[in-house]
């Protein structure tokens, strides 16, 4: 599909793959991700859908770098995947992904099961039996691609807003350092974004559930209400030394 933005961006980096881009968490990330030069692969179900979202992206972040496919398609473009689709339809999605996605990808799902999903409140969480929607896509993907868990206390409207400074963290769980590291330097190119590592992926059961406080907090207050843990030490990575991480300011306190 239709491609914009600078060469530069697209010499330099393998895009990143957005399945549910065209939705508001989705749509968010990739604008901003596109902001800070990552390609971005927009993904979706729906031809309609994709192009619109293009269309959108291409408005919010005119030297952004973007292509749009069916989500199998922006999968197999890409090294990372961000998954951010509504609970109610992980599942059907990773199944439709399933053949597209092959080892050493790196899943980053944000998906959150509110009760939302079954006509619930979206300040109740759903009961996983796998223990998160995280260890669900772990148990569904095929051997060989890492899942991490992220971005579930950073809100779709305070990404969507790019005058909004974000001054945020955001809550990683993963089995792998490795794997925790690479999605916290894929997503502290976004300016204001602090990545804490968190744990095993088993603590994506909690740090799912905050997007049920974050929205009883934004029905208080603002949408654009984040994280911010106080107390840590300046470096919470250790960068590779030929991968120094994404901005030096990325490792404020
Ligand atoms: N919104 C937030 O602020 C926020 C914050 C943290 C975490 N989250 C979590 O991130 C995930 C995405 O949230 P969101 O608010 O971006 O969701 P959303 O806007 O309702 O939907 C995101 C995208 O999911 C895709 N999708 C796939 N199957 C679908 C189906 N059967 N029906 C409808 N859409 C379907 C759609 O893309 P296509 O139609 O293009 O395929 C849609 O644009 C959720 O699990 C949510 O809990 C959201």
């Amino acid at each position: 599909m239709a491609v914009a933005g600078s060469e530069d961006a697209r010499q330099s980096r393998r895009p990143v793959a957005i399945i549910g881009a065209s939705g508001a968490l989705g749509f968010g990330l990739g604008i901003r991700l596109a902001q800070a030069g990552v390609p971005i692969e927009i993904g979706s179900r729906d031809p309609g859908r994709v192009s619109d979202a293009l269309d959108r992206a291409r408005a919010a972040v005119p030297s952004g770098y973007f292509t749009a496919h069916e989500n199998a398609d922006a999968v197999r473009a890409a090294d990372t995947i961000i998954l951010s689709v509504p609970f109610r339809n992980q599942s059907e999605t990773l199944t439709s992904i399933r053949d597209a996605l092959s080892p050493g990808q790196l899943l980053i799902d944000a998906s959150v099961p509110l009760a939302a999903a079954v006509s619930g409140k979206a300040t109740r969480m759903l009961g996983v039996w796998q223990g998160s929607a995280a260890q669900q896509a772990r148990e569904m993907v095929p051997d060989g691609v890492r899942v991490v868990s992220a971005l579930h206390t950073v809100s779709a409207a305070s990404l969507a807003d790019l005058d909004h400074p974000l001054e945020q963290d955001v809550l990683i769980c993963g089995d792998s350092r490795d794997d925790k590291l690479r999605a916290a330097s894929l997503i502290e190119r976004i300016d204001g974004l602090r990545c804490v590592d968190c744990g095993p992926l088993e603590m994506a059961r909690t740090t799912e559930s905050l997007t049920a406080l974050m929205i009883e907090v934004k029905i208080r207050y603002t949408s654009h209400a984040g994280i911010h843990l106080t107390g840590l030490p300046e470096a919470l990575w250790e960068w590779p030394r030929e991968s120094p991480g994404p901005t030096p300011t990325t490792l404020r306190s």
